[in-house]
C-alpha cells in the first residue's frame, strides 16, 4: 500500500504519485493519471476541446429535464460516452463540473455500471450473453470463438478488448454479458444494444465478419444498428427531429413470438394480474432549493 498527500486532478495535470488502497475493484484509472495518460485513457487536451458548446447544450437539456440536477449523471455519462466512445477522465470531469459533484463521485457511478466503458470502444461494441440458461445453450462457446476470431488462437480478445483501432470504422469491443434478459431466445448477443437472437457460432462470426466489413446487419427485432457512438447518444435520451428520420432511427419489430408466449396463454384462459394500488408519489423540493 502507497499513500499521499496529493489529490489527482482531471484533465491535463498529469499526477506524479498513485495513491493508495488499489484493491481489485478499485478505480485504478482515477486515481494513477499517468499510466492513464500512457494507456491513452486520459486525453492530455482541455475539456471544453473535448467537449464543446453543442455536447454542453446538450448537457443542460438533460440537466432541465430533472427536479434535482444530480438526476442526470447517468444520460449525462452516456453524452460523454457519444462523444469519445468511453467515459475517459475527462469525461468524468465534464459531468462533475456540469453537475457540482466532486469528481470521486461522479467515478464512483461510472465504475459500478458495466455500460459505461472506462477503455475507448469500437466502432462497435459486441456483448455475448454467458449468463445461465445462454451458457447452457451454447453461448460460452459463441464468446470463446469470438475471442480467438477478432483476436487469435494465440492471443484470444479479452473482456472489453478492441480488435481494431477504437472509433476506427470495422473496430469491434468484445465483452460477455450477463442476462440480456431475453432468455427465452438463448443464446443472445447483442452489437450496441440491439438483439441477435438464438445465435451459433458460426452466425456470430459472419455478424463480426460483416461488421468489420462496414455492413449493419439487421437485428433480430428492435432498432436498426447505428454504431456504439450513435447507440450512447440515443441512451443519453437523443433523437433526431425530424419525425421521419426519428422513426427510421428507433422503429422496427420489437416483439417476439416466444416473448409473448405466456401472455398469449394468460389471454386465453383469462388470468389477470391482481391489482395494484395507487401510491401516490411524494413531493419533491423545488428545483432552486435543492441541496448540494
Ligand atoms: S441468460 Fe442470456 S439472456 Fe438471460
Amino acid at each position: 500500500m502507497t499513500s499521499s498527500t496529493a489529490t489527482p486532478e482531471p484533465g491535463p495535470h498529469a499526477a506524479k504519485t498513485t495513491h493508495a488502497a488499489a484493491g481489485g475493484d478499485t478505480d485504478v484509472v482515477a486515481i494513477a493519471p499517468d499510466s492513464a495518460v500512457a494507456e491513452g485513457i486520459l486525453a492530455d487536451t482541455p475539456l471544453d476541446e473535448i467537449f464543446g458548446a453543442d455536447t454542453e447544450a446538450k448537457a443542460k437539456d438533460l440537466i432541465a429535464r430533472y427536479p434535482m440536477s444530480r438526476s442526470a449523471l447517468l444520460p449525462l455519462l452516456h453524452l460523454v460516452q457519444s462523444v469519445q466512445g468511453y467515459v475517459s477522465q475527462e469525461g468524468i470531469a465534464f459531468c462533475a463540473r456540469q453537475l457540482d459533484l466532486s469528481d470521486a463521485e461522479v467515478s464512483a457511478v461510472a465504475t459500478f455500471y458495466t455500460m459505461y466503458k472506462r477503455r475507448p470502444c469500437g466502432e462497435h461494441l459486441v456483448s455475448v450473453c454467458t449468463n445461465t440458461l445462454c451458457a447452457a445453450m451454447g453461448g460460452e462457446a459463441i464468446y470463446k470463438k469470438l475471442q480467438t476470431h477478432l483476436g487469435s488462437e494465440d492471443a484470444p480478445l479479452g473482456q472489453e478488448e478492441t480488435a481494431g483501432t477504437p472509433g476506427e470504422p470495422g473496430s469491434i469491443t468484445l465483452e460477455h454479458a450477463e442476462c440480456l434478459a431475453a432468455c427465452d431466445l438463448a443464446p443472445v448477443l447483442q452489437v450496441n444494444y440491439e438483439y441477435f437472437d438464438n445465435q451459433t457460432p458460426e452466425k456470430a462470426v459472419a455478424l463480426v465478419d460483416a461488421l468489420q466489413a462496414g455492413k449493419k446487419p439487421a437485428p433480430t427485432r428492435g432498432a436498426p444498428l447505428s454504431d456504439f457512438k450513435g447507440a450512447e447518444l440515443q441512451l443519453a435520451g437523443f433523437f433526431p427531429e425530424d419525425e421521419a428520420t426519428y422513426r427510421g432511427d428507433v422503429d422496427g419489430p420489437s416483439q417476439a413470438v416466444e416473448t409473448l408466449r405466456g401472455a398469449q396463454i394468460a389471454n386465453e384462459r383469462g388470468w389477470t394480474a391482481p391489482a395494484t394500488q395507487d401510491v401516490p408519489l411524494p413531493v419533491l423540493p423545488a428545483k432552486e432549493g435543492e441541496k448540494k
